[in-house]
């Protein structure tokens, strides 16, 4: 590779990066699996992927499985405090994936490097965040014309890409990768709620057990995180805006109640929304003295940064990842990762095992894009059953689990009505 054809902050770092992304994929099998048959298959020949994802050991294993499948793939960070950079060094060196992230970028330097990206002119967009897309679609018209279509992972990206389609917006069709089962019911449930709170004991090594802990948003990360808390035993309050979350929240066993209620008595208060201002000024005059705070929602909105540096009198870093904000009447404030996700900046993000999941979808439906292309509206599409149905079988498989199969009976009852009492 050329000078220049990659931005990372440190190739020496290259071996640590190889031996964890090894290590991750002995826990995705059924990534694993895609790899061996791309490599002999190469369904993605000739195609230009640019992805916009978490520089994480995981993504460095779905990019292995596009760039053996055929494509020639290129990544950029979806945060800039997500990047590790070992994981970035050993992608240019070792797997011959050109690389524009580093970690800690300001977000001037965050954008530059998306357009890095978009200088190699993708056919394909991953994003997770829809910061990739957006970017298309507002400075860098002239890549649309060789976009066939792209995918997005997160939340946040599928409503910021159904906002644009409604606008009539959206130039090119998205599989909304998120909202595939064997994503969201696994990855923000299982992989945010585990990694959120290694983030958190990662950066403050605080006792759980026996704690306030308040989760804003009972979506599927919130849940995730929620019952792990509860798991470490710390006794947990929900709050939520959708009445019927807030129930299913009660009936799960939890406390609900307004956040400004909440926050007067919590140790620990974490957003996963994908909403803004939802720990706000009001809630954080309002707060326990030393509550530990952190947002596991896609963007650093969720906490009202201005506000706690308005109110504060004093800031330190007793630790890393760790902020800690004295306000006038001596409470203390203690913000972790920069209000940026929290399981990503403090700790390495979701584990393999989920990911491996997430990250079968995007290869299955890259795949799917450069087939069906031609047929899509350019709309936020589903992942197709099919390819939901086949993850989940693989995943099945690699864990050595069998289900049982609907018999020709059962099959012809399930699709009659003309069965009764
Ligand atoms: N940290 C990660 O690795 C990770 C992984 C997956 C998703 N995400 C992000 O996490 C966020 C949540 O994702 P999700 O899949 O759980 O979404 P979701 O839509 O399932 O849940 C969000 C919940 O937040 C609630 N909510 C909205 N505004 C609120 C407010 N002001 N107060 C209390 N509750 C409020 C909504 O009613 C909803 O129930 C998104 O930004 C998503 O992109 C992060």
């Amino acid at each position: 590779m050329t000078l220049g054809d990659y931005e990372v902050a440190d190739t020496a770092l290259a071996p640590r990066g190889v031996k964890r992304i090894d290590w991750a994929l002995s826990e995705m099998p059924v990534l694993g699996s895609l790899l061996a048959r791309f490599a002999v298959e190469r369904p993605l020949a000739g195609l230009r992927v640019g992805g916009c994802l978490h520089i994480t050991t995981e993504t460095a294993n779905l990019a292995r499985v596009l760039a053996a499948g055929g494509a020639d793939v290129v990544l950029c960070a979806s945060n800039p405090l997500s990047t590790q950079d070992d994981v970035a060094a050993a992608l240019v060196v070792e797997h011959g994936v050109r690389v524009y992230a580093h970690h800690g970028d300001d977000t001037e330097a965050y954008y530059g490097r998306i357009h890095r990206a978009l200088d190699h002119l993708p056919n394909v967009t991953l994003d997770d965040g829809a910061d990739l897309v957006s970017t298309v679609h507002t400075e860098r018209k002239e890549v649309l014309q060789h976009v066939i279509g792209g995918t997005e992972e997160t939340t946040t990206g599928v409503i910021r890409l159904r906002a644009m389609a409604a606008d009539g917006a959206l130039l090119y069709p998205i599989i909304a990768v998120n909202d595939a089962d064997t994503k969201h019911l696994f990855d923000n449930r299982y992989g945010t709620g585990q990694s959120t709170l290694d983030g958190i004991l990662r950066a403050t090594n605080f006792l759980i057990a026996g704690r306030v802990f308040t989760v804003a948003g009972y979506g599927w990360c919130g849940r995730g995180i929620a019952m792990r808390a509860r798991g470490l035993g710390a006794n947990v309050i929900v709050t939520e805006v959708e009445p019927v979350r807030a129930l299913e929240a009660v009936m799960d066993g939890f406390r609900v109640m307004p956040l400004l209620e909440a926050a007067a008595q919590s140790d620990f208060i974490v957003t996963a929304t994908g909403d803004k201002n939802v720990l706000a000024q009001p809630h954080l005059e309002a707060i326990k003295d030393g509550c530990v705070i952190a947002n596991a929602g896609h963007f650093n909105v969720e906490i009202e940064l201005p506000a706690l540096e308005r109110l504060a009198v004093q800031r330190a870093a007793p630790r890393d990842s760790v902020l800690e904000y004295t306000l006038a009447d001596g409470r203390r404030v203690r913000l972790l990762g920069e209000g940026r996700l929290v399981n990503l900046a403090a700790a390495e993000g979701h584990p393999a095992a989920v990911m491996d999941m997430s990250f079968a979808n995007q290869a299955l439906c890259v795949v799917y894009l450069k087939e069906h292309h031609t047929s899509l509206a350019k709309r936020v599409h589903p992942v197709p059953r099919e390819v939901d149905k086949k993850v989940a079988r693989l995943k099945l498989d690699a864990m050595g689990m069998a289900i049982d199969t609907l018999t020709e009976e059962q099959s012809a009852y399930l699709s009659s009505w003309r069965e009764g009492t």
